[in-house]
Parts: structure tokens; C-alpha cells; sequence
């Protein structure tokens, strides 16, 4: 049986990898094509949203979960009307992701006009309420328990002097009812004031709320060859990390096997496809351990994305589940046995 190995010429080289973008990798060359499974039977699966279909027009704009694991929550929110309440994550600190629409999101430290492409940081115990919706925001916020922190690797991905900044100060004297609805384990508490709990006057220090646009990263390529993409946000432990995964010159990703993270990759915009990835606000989740591929990175109309890895293991909500396709890992389309 030795004595056949080698004759037929291996087409895939399938790459078995530790610790994300940073630790040791195995490569094997085979025949088969690794992500392209038939069918399943089981749970662990890999997963598309398209988190658009999670509300109807005049949703009430809470959070909601589709994906949770230890010490991480990905959540959807829709925001078609002033929030008429804020919020405190006393658990996690919160990545806000813009998907669509414009909106000025208040909070504690002050008010900024976010739009498409966003990334607010939002530090934990932070409160916050979306007002002033220009077109409806739809966004994706990531929950993360550990502190969290714009941190390009390598510096590149993004100029942090210019690119990033802080909500500017506000004051609203309005006297009226306030709610501040805190977000803890046990499930939420609502805080009632007469003056608004918000804003102020001038806040200085350095735990404050901060934001980047996508567009501003910068996608790092090379003439020949491939490089992982650039991180954008870290937090202390290493459970959560945020990627650039716009389009540019590089090779595409070897087909491989995450070992210790599961993959959350979220098409943001076009005009290009990320594969079978087309409509913004889509999340591509890969569990840990599953062989995939990835589209081709270096395409001729751009596209934006990101990816976040987490070594949490995640698993669907209810209402993740009720928007989920099975998804194919080559280009992440929806599986063809996902009638
Ligand atoms: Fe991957």
C-alpha cells in the first residue's frame, strides 16, 4: 500500500493550524478538495445569518443573540426610531459594527454620527442609546468579557492618531424620565432618573469610548505570496480578536483547520462579493476545527470584511437558528444541501 503514495499527484494542501494566525501549522498535501463535506448529520456545523431577516420593520431595537459562547455574545440590533432608554453591559465590553443606515449614538462619555463601517468600542459598564436615526441602523455588536482595545498589528492596518477618535461632549438639560436599562447575568434592570444620566460636560481620561471606520484600515497586500490579514481590535487574553479582511493583493488563504478558534467572518460591503458572500451584514461562522477555505482575497471589484476569532465555542441561539443556512466552507456560500 506504501508503494502507492506519491504516484497520483496531490492537487490540495490541506494546513492544520494552532493558535489563530500565530502558532505552529502542519501542512498535508492530498487529493481532496478538504472543505467541500456532502452532507451532515449532527449540530456542529459551519453557518450563514443574514442578520437583515431577524426583525420586522417596527422592532422594538434590543439586541438580539444569535451566536454565544463563554465569555463572548454576537448580537444583532435594528434601529428604525430613537431609543427611548440606554444601555449598560455591566458583563462585556461592546464592539458596535455599523452595518447600514446613520444614526448619533450618545453615551456616557459623549455623542458621535456613526454610519456604514463603523467600529464603536464601547467599554464595558459603558451606557449607551442609539437617537437622531438619519436611514434605519442595522448593526452587529460583539460582546466580549475581556477588555477590549483598538490595537492594529502591524500598525499599518490603521493610523491610530488619525484615524480614531472619541465622542464629543454633550449636555442635555431636558428634565424628563430617563431609563438606563442595565444588562447583567442575571438578565436586565432598569434605572429610572429625572435628568438625563448621559453626556456631560468634558471628560478626560483614557477609558473612554473610541471608533475607526472600515474604510480607514488599510489592506495590507504583497507582490508575490500571502500574508494573514491585520488585526484591528485585541483584548487582553486573547479570546477575541478582530481582523481586516478587505480585499487585496495576496495570495488566497490555504484551505486549513482552525484548531482553537472558532471564525466569524462578516461581509460588509461591496461593491465585490467576498465569495458567495454579497449582502452586507452577512456572518460566516466556522466552528473551530473545521476545514475551510476562504474566497480569493485579490479580485478585480474590492469588497470590505472583517473576521473575528474568538476560542470561545460558540453554538446558535434560537433566534440565530431561525435565520441559519448551512454553509459550504470553500467560498462560504449556502450548502447545496441546504434546500
Ligand atoms: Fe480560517
Amino acid at each position: 500500500m506504501g508503494g502507492d503514495l506519491g504516484r497520483k499527484p496531490a492537487a490540495h494542501l490541506y494546513s492544520y493550524t494552532r493558535e489563530g494566525f500565530a502558532g505552529a501549522r502542519t501542512n498535508v498535501p492530498r487529493a481532496g478538495y478538504s472543505p467541500s463535506y456532502t452532507r451532515i448529520e449532527g449540530e456542529y456545523a459551519p453557518r450563514r445569518f443574514d442578520i437583515a431577516e431577524l426583525f420586522p420593520p417596527d422592532a422594538r431595537s434590543f439586541p438580539v443573540a444569535i451566536l454565544r459562547g463563554d465569555g463572548i455574545v454576537l448580537e444583532a440590533t435594528r434601529h428604525a426610531a430613537a431609543m427611548d432608554f440606554a444601555i449598560r453591559n455591566v458583563v462585556a465590553d461592546e464592539v458596535h459594527y455599523v452595518v447600514s443606515g446613520n444614526a448619533r449614538l450618545e453615551t456616557d462619555f459623549g455623542a458621535m454620527d456613526v454610519r456604514y463601517g463603523d467600529f464603536v468600542l464601547v467599554p464595558r459598564a459603558v451606557a449607551w442609546r442609539y437617537v437622531g436615526i438619519g436611514d434605519p441602523v442595522l448593526a452587529l455588536t460583539a460582546a466580549c468579557e475581556g477588555a477590549l482595545a483598538v490595537a492594529p498589528d502591524p500598525s499599518a492596518v490603521l493610523n491610530t492618531a488619525l484615524d480614531v477618535d472619541e465622542p464629543v461632549p454633550f449636555a442635555d438639560a431636558t428634565p424628563g424620565d430617563y431609563e438606563v436599562l442595565v444588562r447583567h447575568r442575571g438578565g436586565t434592570t432598569s434605572y429610572f432618573y429625572k435628568f438625563d444620566p448621559l453626556g456631560g460636560q468634558a471628560p478626560r481620561g483614557a477609558a473612554s469610548v473610541r471608533r475607526f471606520n472600515i474604510e480607514s484600515a488599510k489592506g495590507l497586500g504583497v507582490a508575490f505570496g500571502g500574508i494573514p490579514p491585520g488585526r484591528l481590535i485585541d483584548d487582553a487574553a486573547g479570546r477575541c480578536l478582530f481582523y481586516h479582511l478587505s480585499s487585496r493583493r495576496s495570495d488566497r488563504p490555504p484551505i486549513h483547520c482552525n484548531a482553537d478558534y472558532d471564525e466569524i467572518i462578516v461581509y460588509a460591503g461591496g461593491p465585490g462579493a467576498y465569495g458567495g458572500l454579497t449582502v452586507p451584514g452577512t456572518v460566516a461562522w466556522t466552528p473551530k476545527g473545521i476545514a475551510h477555505h476562504g474566497a480569493e482575497e485579490d479580485v478585480a471589484v474590492p469588497y470590505q470584511a472583517w473576521l473575528l476569532e474568538t476560542r470561545a465555542d460558540l453554538s446558535m441561539t434560537e433566534a440565530g437558528r431561525s435565520v441559519a443556512r448551512l454553509m459550504e466552507t470553500g467560498e462560504y456560500a449556502i450548502h447545496p444541501s441546504d434546500g
